[in-house]
């Protein structure tokens, strides 16, 4: 079963192996946007392989505390929370804004990683037209709410093939998002809008690196995955066919496969 953990400044889920499953190690999995750590409630199966999956949920999106505003900031929330876990080298795995986490905390401690997952995400800053699309979300959070922000990323946050075809998954999405709290929210879309490029730390990525990507993404369009995959040396690729940018969620079987997969071969 899911556990919501709390600890002194961080909200996080932490699911663990059933009883009997000697534990293999620790999944670090780290949300997109406008989502929350209950994105990966759908790999719980993970656990049944011996992986504690630890999902830290953005500071301030759950409940009333100082939000992280910065990718610095909640990269050394992340780490100080693996620390007191005792959890030293986990594997890293990001969907999109968790690909931009899981690049500061490797800033942070370059040795973290144990493998690394980067789904649907890029490496690049933004540049200066989304960053405007960034202020104008801002206003609209700050003049309609996160029901707003909401709507306005659904249809580009689940492929074309899960719209027509899986209510249930746009539902959940939908729910996920509405969820959070409108500081949290405006705290995540100010760290994405300053965040640095990190194109420049791929070639010394040294760890076993699984690159996931759907094949209907129109926030990360397969061509960004492609070349990660040819900037990070022994990467793996894999491509998910009617998806979008949520893998985890649209396709969660195939995505715990190539987790599973990954997990057991490469790392
Ligand atoms: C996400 O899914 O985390 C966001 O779409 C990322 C972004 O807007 O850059």
């Amino acid at each position: 079963m899911a556990e919501m953990a709390a600890m002194a400044a961080m909200d996080y889920l932490d699911m663990r192996p059933p009883a009997g499953t000697p534990e293999v190690g620790a999944l670090l999995c780290l949300h997109a946007f406008p989502l929350n750590a209950r994105m990966w409630e759908a790999q719980q199966p993970l656990v049944a392989h011996g992986w504690r999956i630890l999902a830290p949920h953005w500071l301030g999106l759950q409940r009333q505390q100082p939000e992280a505003n910065s990718f610095d900031e909640m990269a050394m929330a992340v780490l100080t929370l693996l620390d007191r876990l005792q959890v030293e080298r986990p594997v890293v795995c990001g969907v999109s804004m968790g690909g931009y986490l899981a690049f500061a905390l490797l800033r942070q401690r370059p040795s973290l990683a144990r493998g690394l997952v980067l789904c649907d995400t890029r490496a690049e800053a933004d540049p200066p037209q989304a960053r405007e699309g960034r202020l104008k979300m801002l206003t609209l959070l700050e003049q309609q709410g996160v029901a707003a922000v909401a709507e306005e990323m659904m249809p580009r946050l689940l492929g074309e093939t899960t719209r027509r075809t899986r209510p249930e998954v746009v539902e959940r999405v939908r729910q996920l998002a509405l969820s959070n709290r409108a500081a949290g929210v405006a705290g995540v879309i100010t760290a994405m809008m300053s965040r640095a490029d990190s194109t420049g730390m791929l070639a010394a990525i040294d760890c076993p690196t699984l690159i996931a990507v759907g094949e209907e993404d129109v926030i990360t369009p397969l061509e960004t995955s492609r070349a990660m995959h040819a900037a990070i040396p022994g990467s793996r690729l894999v491509v998910f066919e009617r998806t979008g940018h949520l893998p985890n969620l649209e396709q969660a079987e195939r995505f715990n496969d190539a987790v599973s997969h990954f997990l057991v071969n490469a790392v």
